[in-house]
């Protein structure tokens, strides 16, 4: 089917260059697939959803957080973190923007599900990051920026929350270099903020334009001036104009100039200032957005560098997603297309268990909606129905033998024994939480001395959440309670003998994890590192790449 004239080539045919271009790189060249990180109450819920307005993925403003709440009210999964005021879902949103698809994957805000975020960064191509004008670079922007960093990722910023009293638009630059170890180029300007905001000058076109508080509306009203040293600027900013223009001569000295190539590799960000909530500044973002951000990239794959353009279909599943509909009970796993083509009802092979599957109904999301996809394109996501066999990491093909690399698991920080309330239930506790653990929800250890399960997990949080899945998806009434250990770290030896003598010495502390993986549970920190003195030709790996 491949490879024939097709409609869309004969209606280039006129233009040699766009005729000898294939659909799949014509679709590849339009596709932007990014996360939004940020500091929680930082505004990405808010960008979002006016992101989607622009988009003309949603209708009005309000639509996003008030589908979160509907969602809430019907799904009782939901309801736990209802009470708890936090997202622990998240999920996909394609729009069309002009010329561009736009793929926005949406990261859960709380820091106890952050291993889920670090995930879906992999399968981004770049990243949008969100600062709050008065509070500059927090805590978890600055975790999520070195996990961007592993990969070079590009990174937009946009300063929020202009319309408020904040710090000073120079002051935040020179947090974000030192900080975030990145170059900052300012492509907006603001005039004032708070009481005396009165818009953002736009560095790259020379024009400024004026605010005009609007919440729900999708276009920006307020006037717009051309050129710095127009006296109309003067006439409704007054002595703010002066302001601007000296401000923006010691931007212009201090601070880089933008470097598309910088930023694409990852050593600068341009900045852009607004606010979210009032719509502006925001479609300048958008457009910035589609110009400067790359396409899908290439990618390493155990075997080799797979580019989006070959013509077979390749790519990963980043993440796992239980109950999505309530009505459903079903598991989906997202997996972001690397290259090629999907096709309904393509065949597919799952490289891990070397098992070819045909896909018939992969879904796609668009705005929380759910619509059988016919055709995806590198830079998508699809969700594919899972009933147990694709785990994190699994990379599909349509042949090849190939492995995605750099998903990564970390070791877990917390500990937790599950206990039963009724033994008779140890099946069902065990397909429980190894279906846990695969989704990455938490992470499971059997010890090799007993038949304990072990939970591991970065925050808190996670136990509450599976304790409450198992009881609602698996029947399992179980309760999680401390256990002696301190640090897990995955043990790596290629000495076959070697390994066996330290298996015999270290089983007490030995176990497995929900891949049967070999795992070193240490009961304290000093046991760690004196294990670690004593056998110095085997690895103790904190992190474990899929
Ligand atoms: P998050 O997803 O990063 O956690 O942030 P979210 O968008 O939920 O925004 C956090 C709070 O900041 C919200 O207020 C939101 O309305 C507000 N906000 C977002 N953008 C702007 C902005 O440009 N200017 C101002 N002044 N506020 C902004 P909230 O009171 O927590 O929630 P809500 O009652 O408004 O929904």
């Amino acid at each position: 089917k491949r490879g024939h004239l097709s409609a869309y080539n004969v209606l280039f045919f006129a233009d040699p260059i766009r005729a000898a271009m294939s659909q799949l790189e014509e679709q590849l060249r339009k596709r932007r697939t990014f996360a939004i990180i940020s500091h929680p109450d930082a505004g990405k819920t808010t960008l979002t959803e006016k992101l989607l307005l622009f988009g003309g993925a949603i209708q009005m403003a309000g639509t996003v957080k008030g589908r979160k709440a509907a969602r809430h009210a019907t799904s009782d999964w939901m309801e736990l973190e209802k009470q708890r005021g936090i997202s622990v879902t998240s999920s996909v949103m394609q729009f069309p923007y002009g010329e561009a698809i736009v793929n926005l994957l949406d990261t859960p805000g709380h820091e106890d599900f952050s291993e889920d975020t670090y995930r879906t960064l992999t399968a981004v191509d770049s990243a949008l990051m969100v600062i709050d004008v008065a509070k500059g670079v927090e805590d978890r922007t600055i975790k999520l920026m070195d996990v961007c960093r592993l990969r070079a990722t590009p990174i937009l910023t946009f300063v929020n929350k202009l319309d408020r009293e904040g710090r000073d638009a120079i002051e935040i630059l020179d947090e974000v270099e030192e900080v975030l170890k990145i170059q900052c180029a300012p492509v907006t300007w603001p005039i004032g903020m708070g009481k005396r905001f009165k818009g953002v000058y736009d560095l790259r076109s020379d024009k400024t334009h004026l605010f005009s508080a609007q919440h729900g509306g999708r276009v920006q009203s307020g006037e717009v001036i051309a050129g710095l040293d127009n006296p109309r600027l003067d006439e409704l900013v007054g002595g703010q104009a002066e302001e601007l223009r000296g401000e923006l001569e010691l931007v212009r000295g201090a601070s880089h100039p933008l470097d598309l190539d910088a930023y694409r590799a990852g050593r600068q960000t341009p900045v852009f200032f607004g606010s979210a909530i009032n719509n502006f500044g925001v479609r300048e973002l958008l457009d910035a957005f589609v110009d400067y951000a790359p396409p899908p990239r290439p990618r390493e794959t155990r075997q080799r560098v797979v580019e989006p353009g070959e013509e077979r279909f390749t790519g990963f599943v980043f993440k796992i997603q239980a109950n999505m509909d309530p009505a459903h009970r079903d598991r989906v796993a997202f997996l972001r297309v690397c290259s090629g083509t999907y096709t309904k009802g393509m065949k597919m092979r799952h490289a891990r268990l070397g098992k070819t599957v045909q896909v018939a109904n992969a879904i796609t999301f668009q705005a929380d909606e759910r619509r059988h996809v016919e055709e995806a394109w590198p830079g998508d996501i699809i969700g594919l129905h899972n009933h147990g066999t694709i785990q994190i990491g699994d990379t599909f093909t349509e042949g090849e033998e190939l492995k995605y690399e750099g998903i990564p698991y970390f070791a877990p920080e917390l500990f937790r024994r599950v206990v039963l309330k009724d033994p008779l239930r140890t099946k069902a506790l065990q397909k429980g939480v190894v279906q846990l653990s695969e989704e990455g929800a938490t992470q499971v250890f059997r010890p090799l001395k007993n038949n304990d399960l072990i939970l591991g997990a970065v925050g808190v949080l996670q136990f509450d959440v599976a304790a409450y899945r198992l009881k609602d998806e698996y029947g399992v009434e179980a309760i999680v309670e401390p256990v002696g250990v301190h640090t897990a770290r995955w043990v790596v030896c290629d000495d076959d003998k070697l390994l066996a003598r330290f298996k015999e010495k270290a089983y007490e502390h030995l176990a497995l994890d929900g891949d049967d993986q070999l795992v070193y549970l240490a009961p304290t920190r000093v046991n760690l590192s004196l294990t670690e003195e004593r056998w110095p030709e085997i690895r103790f790996l904190a992190t474990r790449e899929l």
